[in-house]
C-alpha cells in the first residue's frame, strides 16, 4: 500500500523546525512505526525517533499523530492510507524536543521519582514477615500496575501545559499503585506529599490522560482514588479537597449544589470577601439562586440515603471508586441504534480518533 506521512522535523542545534512529507510503499499490515522505519531506511537516514519492543510493551515509541499521543507500534496504517489521509506526525507534547520525534524524558522521570515509586513495607529485613496479597487487594491496583511509562498521558495533560511542576498523570497513577498496595506502610505520608500544591488537586479533570493511555491505566481515575483516599484520611486542607467536600455536604443536605456557598466554603470567608461584588452581579442577573433560604430538593431523602449507603458499606476512599469502575465496566455502550458499540482504543465509539478520514485540513488537522 502507498502511505504518505507529514513529519515535523526539528534540529535542536539550529533551532529549526520543518514539516516534511514522505511517500512510501509499505506492507498492508504496517504500523506507523514500520512506516517510520521504511522512511529512515529508504528515504532519510537522519530521521530520529525512539523504539525498542515494537509490540506495545517498552513504552519507547510515544509520539503524536494528528495532535493525539499514540504508540507508533500500535497504530495500523491500512485504514489511514485507504482513506487517503496524510497524517501529521510530531513529537509528544509537554516534554522538550531533542530531535525530530525524540523528547527529553528527564522531566517525566523526575516526577516519577518524586512520588517514591517503590514499596515502603515498614521493615528492612523481610525475615518471616511474608505478606500474602489477596486477589481483591491486587484488583484494586491492577490498572495502575499496567503502566509502561510511555508518557502519552503526560503529552496530553492540560494541567501540565499550564503548570510544568504539576506531578502529572503518570506519576500520580504510580503513586496510587503504592497507596493501594496492601503491603505499603507509608500511605498517610504519601497522601500528604501528593496533596501538596502541584499534586492531586491541581488536576483539571479533563480526562485526556484516560483517553490517550494505550494500556488502559486510566490515570485520571487513579487521581480520583488518591483524592478519595486523602479525604478518608482527613488530609483535606487543599482548596480542591474543600471544594469536593462541599459538593458532598451540599448534595447530602439539600440534594442540590449550593453554588453561592461554594466559594466561602472553599476559599474561606476572608478571601471570598473579594468576590462579593462579582457574586452580587451574578445574583442580579439571575445566574445564581439566593443563598437563603436554601433550596431543598423534593426527593432529598434519596441523596441522603445514597450518602448513608456509602458510609454504611465502608466504600469511601478508593474502594468506592474501584466499585464504580467495575459497575461502569458492566454497562454496555450503545451506538445510538440500540447496538452495543465496540469501545477499543481506536474502534467505533472511541474518541478522539487519531485522524479524521474525509476531513482533510491543510496541515492534516494536527495541533502542535
Ligand atoms: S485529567 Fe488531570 S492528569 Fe489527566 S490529562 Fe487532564 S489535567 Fe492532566
Ligand atoms: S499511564 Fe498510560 S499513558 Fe501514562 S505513562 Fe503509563 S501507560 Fe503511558
Ligand atoms: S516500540 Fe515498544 S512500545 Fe512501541
Amino acid at each position: 500500500m502507498q502511505v504518505a506521512l507529514k513529519i515535523w522535523r526539528f534540529d535542536a542545534e539550529k533551532g529549526e523546525r520543518a514539516l516534511r512529507e514522505y511517500e512510501i510503499d509499505a506492507p498492508e499490515e504496517a504500523t506507523l512505526l514500520d512506516c517510520l522505519d521504511i522512511v529512515k531506511d529508504r528515504l532519510d537516514g537522519t530521521l530520529a525517533y525512539r523504539k525498542s519492543c515494537r509490540m506495545m510493551i517498552c513504552g519507547s515509541c510515544g509520539m503524536r499523530m494528528d495532535g493525539a499521543a499514540v504508540l507508533a507500534c500500535q497504530v495500523r496504517m491500512h485504514d489511514v492510507a485507504q482513506a487517503g489521509h496524510v497524517p501529521v506526525i510530531s513529537a509528544m507534547g509537554n516534554l522538550p524536543i531533542v530531535k525530530d520525534l525524540v523528547v527529553d524524558m528527564a522531566p517525566f522521570w523526575g516526577k516519577i521519582r518524586a512520588v517514591t515509586p517503590w514499596l515502603e513495607p515498614g521493615f528492612s529485613d523481610p525475615g518471616e514477615q511474608e505478606h500474602v496479597v489477596s486477589q481483591p487487594q491486587m484488583n484494586a491496583i491492577h490498572k495502575e500496575s499496567l503502566c509502561i511509562m510511555c508518557g502519552c498521558c503526560v503529552s496530553e495533560c492540560n494541567s501540565m501545559e499550564a503548570d510544568p511542576d504539576f506531578l502529572g498523570p503518570a506519576a500520580l497513577a504510580k503513586g496510587m499503585r503504592f497507596v493501594g498496595d496492601a503491603r505499603d506502610q507509608a500511605t498517610v505520608e504519601r497522601l500528604q506529599a501528593y496533596s501538596e500544591p502541584h499534586g492531586i488537586w491541581d488536576c483539571t479533570r479533563c480526562y485526556f490522560c484516560n483517553e490517550r493511555c494505550p494500556k488502559g491505566v486510566d490515570p485520571r481515575d487513579a487521581i480520583a482514588k488518591l483524592g478519595a483516599e486523602a479525604m478518608k484520611e482527613g488530609i483535606d486542607s487543599d482548596m480542591g479537597a474543600k471544594h469536593a467536600k462541599w459538593f458532598v455536604t451540599s448534595a447530602k443536605t439539600t440534594g442540590w449544589l449550593r453554588e453561592t456557598e461554594l466559594v466561602p466554603k472553599t476559599q474561606g470567608i476572608v478571601k471570598s470577601l473579594k468576590e462579593v461584588k462579582f457574586a452580587m452581579g451574578l445574583l442580579r442577573h439571575g445566574k445564581v439562586p439566593p443563598p437563603f433560604p436554601p433550596h431543598v430538593a423534593e426527593h432529598v431523602g434519596e441523596a441522603r440515603a445514597l450518602y448513608d449507603l456509602v458510609q454504611h458499606e465502608g466504600e469511601d476512599g478508593y474502594d468506592g471508586i474501584v466499585q464504580l469502575e467495575h459497575a461502569l465496566g458492566r454497562l454496555e455502550h450503545e451506538d445510538g441504534h440500540g447496538e452495543a458499540a465496540e469501545r477499543g482504543p481506536y474502534g467505533e465509539g472511541s474518541f478522539p480518533k487519531p485522524y479524521l478520514p474525509g476531513e482533510e485540513s491543510s496541515d492534516g488537522g494536527g495541533s502542535e
